[in-house]
């Protein structure tokens, strides 16, 4: 490969992964499992060793991804908190210690711990003189969400610790911070999906992003009935200031262990230790073995150098200890025969190929359907009805098919063209362009229109008890409902006569639709299922908007200078409205006054004030940074209180352009908006009281 075509892979392979990071870590719903999101990291260092001219600052390679979410506080870590170096096979488990050996010298001995690799959500949890402080998400690694009142619900994360804290933690410590995991159990999980599925929810696709959504619920007595877990996998004393107290930490991984049990807080009984590589080996395959009768899923194994003195001496990367590794298990796979393959048409009319399976044993659980993503995927991968085909886990209890075996095709199998009519209305389906989705277009096609009506009456949306999604069914086929609108036409009679209802039920839908003009605005925004515009979005939308009619009326480009709406989104909102049918729509719903003239605006987001150049302020950032990521700068902005919005308007406070700054440069010169250098951001964040030398 030349330094061409290498420079076009690079800048590729950063947009991938930035959007694979947005999708696991903001949006809670990746498209890709572990290993393959793992491989392209690889690819990307492997080029960027090749070529280190094309290596730039900012780079996914020397950062941790960022689950930052600004309806919560944050606030700045007492130490980074950082991600673990992947390794897939024993090969790279022996290089690791053989580095680990070459530190310690002939001499020395090495003794490791293993623990299983919780896959759950990172938390950082502080207790000053007994008491729970704070806790912390890992947010970009240096700043994280403040979730304390979240996480405070947790079993395991007791609000006082032990009257006798201080003899389990270092001598003259009085402050400590534990790190560790939140996690649901498969158990807890399994329980929560039936519940789900009874009230005609959606079920959760798998026990992370459940924990992941759930701990950025506003509403922590929800995190409380969701039953989330937790254990701990590190302790350090922390200083006056809230930062790491280097000179009081315990000597080994293992003392961390037993004082993390002594203050009462859940550690995991599975860790055991290995004083060489054989030992290590025995024990990662023994953890292989048994991952499945866990009561929770992981994703591999941690070792760990067990003595601080030595995990010293090999430090840290920017992005992880040098003396820790992530041992990934490979996803399970098994092999059975694809009987068909049937068509789903979601709310939004896109039309996805299902895999129907014979039943097959996979990672603990029957798998009998799997997703086959798109018609694309499909042709590239060559998969047809009737074939062998290998079928995996990723992160997902729903699994995917990753490849066919044609080699073991018989008889004259066919590929299954992309249906060119919706299978449910039958109406011609179309593509558009630059997307890879096959869509069915009849905006009154029963499918879209009963996704659409689940989603409407979603918790998060119109909220709506007692219509789960095979009474919306019913409605849909028995021709009650059209549109969204006629959900509040629904007839009180009709549904008392119908079967297992009688009028207590009914009643109770009927209060459930004369409530949800009521919902707040944000949550009506959120129901009408416009693309792209989850619940934040919904509420930066009500917040500038007060009525639809408002919102209707915005452009692309006053909807791209809100706080955290792109380009993307601003496009999609405002060609959402200006189809055909929408406005109709809009007026169905007013007319059953589900939507009014002018509607409850929610506060505005509190504004701190101060002259420090940067509170309360918004700043947009363009260009390459040197002396920091874009998203480090962001998090130090947004630490104090400011805004970082993508892109120029009046609004803009100041424009922060960094080297090759562009259109957004030359957007805030003919506005007239302030335009700083790096170095000016660094001052106004020092003068703020900013650290900038960690
Ligand atoms: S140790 C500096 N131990 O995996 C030490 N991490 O991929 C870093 N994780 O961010 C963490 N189980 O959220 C450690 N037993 C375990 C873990 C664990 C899960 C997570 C953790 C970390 C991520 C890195």
């Amino acid at each position: 490969m030349n330094e061409q075509e290498a420079r076009r892979r690079i800048v590729e392979l950063r947009e991938e992964i930035a959007r694979h990071r947005r999708l696991y870590y903001q949006e809670a719903a990746p498209e890709v499992t572990d290993p393959e999101y793992d491989a392209l990291e690889q690819e990307l260092a492997d080029l960027e060793d090749r070529f280190p001219d094309l290596a730039v600052a900012g780079s996914p390679t020397a950062q941790v991804g960022s689950d930052r979410d600004d309806r919560f506080p944050s606030a700045p870590h007492s130490r980074p908190m950082l991600s673990l170096q992947n390794s897939y096979d024993l090969d790279e488990v022996a290089a690791f210690d053989a580095r680990v050996r070459r530190e310690v010298g002939q001499s020395g001995e090495v003794a490791y711990t293993v623990e299983p690799k919780m896959d759950g959500v990172a938390l950082a949890v502080r207790y000053r003189d007994g008491e729970l402080t704070s806790a912390l998400t890992r947010g970009d690694g240096a700043v994280g969400d403040v979730i304390t009142r979240n996480a405070a619900t947790i079993a395991g994360i007791s609000a006082r610790l032990p009257d006798r804290w201080r003899e389990a933690l270092p001598e003259g410590a009085s402050a400590c911070e534990v790190r560790g995991e939140a996690y649901l159990s498969l158990s807890r999980f399994a329980e929560l999906n039936t519940a789900r599925e009874e009230a005609g929810l959606e079920p959760l696709a798998n026990p992370r992003n459940a924990t992941a959504g759930t701990l950025k619920t506003l509403d922590p007595e929800e995190v409380r009935r969701r039953g989330l877990s937790v254990v701990f996998y590190q302790l350090f004393t922390l200083g006056p200031d809230d930062r790491w107290d280097e000179d009081r930490d315990l000597a080994s991984h293992r003392e961390q262990m037993t004082a993390i049990a002594r203050l009462g807080l859940p550690t995991n009984p599975e860790l055991v230790v290995a004083a060489d590589l054989a030992a290590l080996e025995a024990h990662l395959a023994d953890l292989e073995r048994r991952r499945h009768a866990l009561d929770y899923q992981i994703d591999g194994a941690v070792i760990k150098v067990d003595r601080t003195a030595l995990q010293r001496r090999l430090g840290w990367t920017s992005k992880a200890p040098r003396w820790a590794l992530a041992y990934k298990f490979a996803a399970e796979e098994a092999t059975t025969t694809l009987r068909s393959i049937s068509l789903q048409v979601g709310r939004t009319g896109v039309i996805t190929p299902v895999a129907e399976l014979d039943p097959v044993q996979l990672a603990g659980t029957t798998v009998s359907r799997a997703t086959l993503h798109n018609w694309d995927e499909l042709a590239r991968k060559d998969i047809r009805p009737g074939d062998r085909v290998v079928v995996a886990k990723g992160g997902d209890i729903i699994p995917k098919v990753l490849r066919s075996l044609p080699e073991e095709r018989t008889g004259d199998r066919e590929p299954m063209p992309p249906p060119e009519h919706c299978p449910v209305c039958d109406q011609p389906t179309q593509r558009r362009e630059g997307e890879v989705a096959l869509r069915c277009v009849n905006p009154n096609c029963p499918a879209v229109l009963r996704g659409k009506l689940r989603h409407f009456v979603g918790r998060q949306a119109a909220d709506v008890d007692g219509i789960g999604g095979r009474w919306i069914d019913v409605f849909v086929e028995e021709g009650w409902i059209r549109s969204l609108a006629d959900l509040f036409r629904l007839d009180r009679d009709r549904l008392a006569a119908l079967p297992g209802w009688g009028e207590k039920s009914a009643d109770r839908v009927l209060r459930g639709l004369a409530a949800a003009p009521d919902r707040p605005w944000a949550a009506k925004i959120f129901a009408l299922g416009i693309p792209q515009v989850g619940v934040t979005t919904a509420t930066t939308l009500a917040r500038e908007y007060a009525s639809i009619e408002a919102l209707a009326r915005a452009g692309v480009e006053d909807l791209a200078a809100l706080s955290d709406i792109g380009p993307v989104v601003a496009e999609a909102i405002a060609s959402w409205f200006a189809r055909p049918g929408t406005a109709e729509l809009l007026d169905d719903l007013r007319e059953v006054g589900f939507l009014r003239e002018e509607e409850e605006q929610p506060p505005p987001e509190p504004v701190v004030t101060s002259d420090n150049g940067v509170t309360g302020l918004t700043f947009v950032l363009t260009g390459t940074l040197e002396t920091m990521t874009r998203d480090q700068a962001r998090g130090h902005i947004t630490a104090l209180g400011g805004k970082v919005t993508g892109s120029v308007s009046k609004k803009t406070d100041a424009v922060v352009a960094g080297a090759r700054a562009g259109s957004k440069l030359a957007r805030a010169e003919q506005l007239g908006v302030p335009v700083l250098d790096e170095a000016e951001l660094r001052t106004r964040l020092a003068d703020a009281g900013i650290d900038l030398e960690r």
